[in-house]
């Protein structure tokens, strides 16, 4: 059997973000393996794909440690991952393997954090928020280094394409966490949220106050000891009171996801009251969270990691989006 350590794994293949991801590591040539835990719809896309696949439940110990063994990075894309990520990091810890995933729930993240140590012990990278968290906090990175000692960082994120199955369940571990800032340092809840209008080049957009995790991820890449985050549109399942996986969408189609744009923008003081902004203009976000998870695992696959939990910024800092096709960063 051959055991060189060399490959990529994608778990949750099938689902509607990670059918995409796979797609995009097929168009790199990537050398990888797929996994799910249903049978049916793993043997059809490794079929079409034309690569070996895995079945077995998040659970399953010996399942993983099968599909690991050759392995030297694992793309979790099985989300909600309240109900995967601990499986798949620890798997990750006990096999050597690179961890990331997609997860847009802050719990995740610091799940990773509190693995930092395990993590650095057996030489893992273990990154929690490789998605749109990429570019994200590549844009923060790029403006903490224009400002003296950098206090605050406010962020405004405007989504386009609707959302995925898995986003709107996912979002309701965000929604119930309430509205979340960093303040000094610390986690805390907003006591007087209030609605911010951030400029995305020719467009200007008033954006809701939700944490969206760059309170932990952004925080880790560049200690900046404010932060606030803003999102264009309501958190999905803020408007859903009885969520029901088989009552909610897929995800946008191809032509949907080709027919607008993501946005980021972000405002960053220093000690001295400068104040530097600029905007990220990308593909919209069920394409640029693939194209993104993809670029990072490529960079591990190449030898590019720093063990230990780490941020998508403390990793690669703005330099990934060299990886990242169709984005592009504006300073204002
Ligand atoms: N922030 C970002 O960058 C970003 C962007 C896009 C998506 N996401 C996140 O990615 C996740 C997936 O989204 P999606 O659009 O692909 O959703 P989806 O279409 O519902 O797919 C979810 C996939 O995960 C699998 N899965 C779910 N729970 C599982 C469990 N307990 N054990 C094993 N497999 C499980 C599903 O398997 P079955 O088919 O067997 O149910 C399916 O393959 C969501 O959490 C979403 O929030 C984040």
């Amino acid at each position: 059997m051959n055991t060189t350590k060399n490959k990529l794994l994608i778990y949750g293949a099938t689902g509607y973000t990670g059918k995409i991801i796979a797609a995009r590591a097929k168009e790199l040539n990537l050398d990888f393996e797929i996994a799910a835990r249903e049978d049916d719809k793993i043997k059809i896309l490794a079929k079409e794909l034309n690569v070996p696949f895995h079945i077995f439940n998040v659970e399953d110990e010996k399942g993983w440690e099968q599909s690991l063994t050759d392995k030297f990075v694992l793309i979790n894309a099985a989300g909600p991952f309240q109900f995967t990520a601990k499986q798949a990091m620890n798997a990750c810890l006990r096999a050597g393997v690179h961890y990331l995933d997609i997860s847009a729930e802050l719990e995740t993240y610091q799940l990773a954090e509190s693995l930092d140590k395990e993590a650095k012990s057996v030489g893992i990278q273990l990154i929690s928020g490789a998605g749109l968290f990429v570019s994200y906090d590549a844009l923060a990175v790029h403006l903490s280094k224009l400002v003296e000692d950098p206090q605050e960082l406010k962020v405004g994120f405007r989504h386009y394409g609707g959302f995925s199955k898995g986003s709107i369940l996912s979002s309701k571990n965000i929604a119930d966490l309430g509205i979340l800032v960093r303040k000094n340092g610390e986690i805390k809840e907003n006591p007087n949220p209030e609605l911010k209008v951030f400029s995305f080049g020719d467009e200007a957009v008033e954006c809701l106050p939700t944490p969206l995790g760059g309170i932990v991820l952004t925080y880790k890449s560049t200690g900046i000891p404010n932060i606030e985050e803003y999102f264009s549109l309501k958190l999905p399942a803020l408007g859903m009171p009885d969520l029901k996986a088989e009552n909610l969408p897929d995800g946008p189609s191809e032509e949907e996801r080709a027919s607008g744009r993501n946005g980021l923008s972000a405002e960053i003081t220093g000690k001295d009251g400068k104040v530097v902004k600029a905007y990220i203009d990308a593909p919209s976000g069920y394409t640029l969270t693939p194209i993104s998870v993809v670029a990072v695992a490529n960079r591990i696959l190449n030898n590019d990691f720093k063990i230990g939990y780490q941020s998508p910024g403390s990793a690669y800092g703005e330099e990934i989006l060299n990886d990242i096709p169709n984005l592009y960063l504006y300073d204002l």
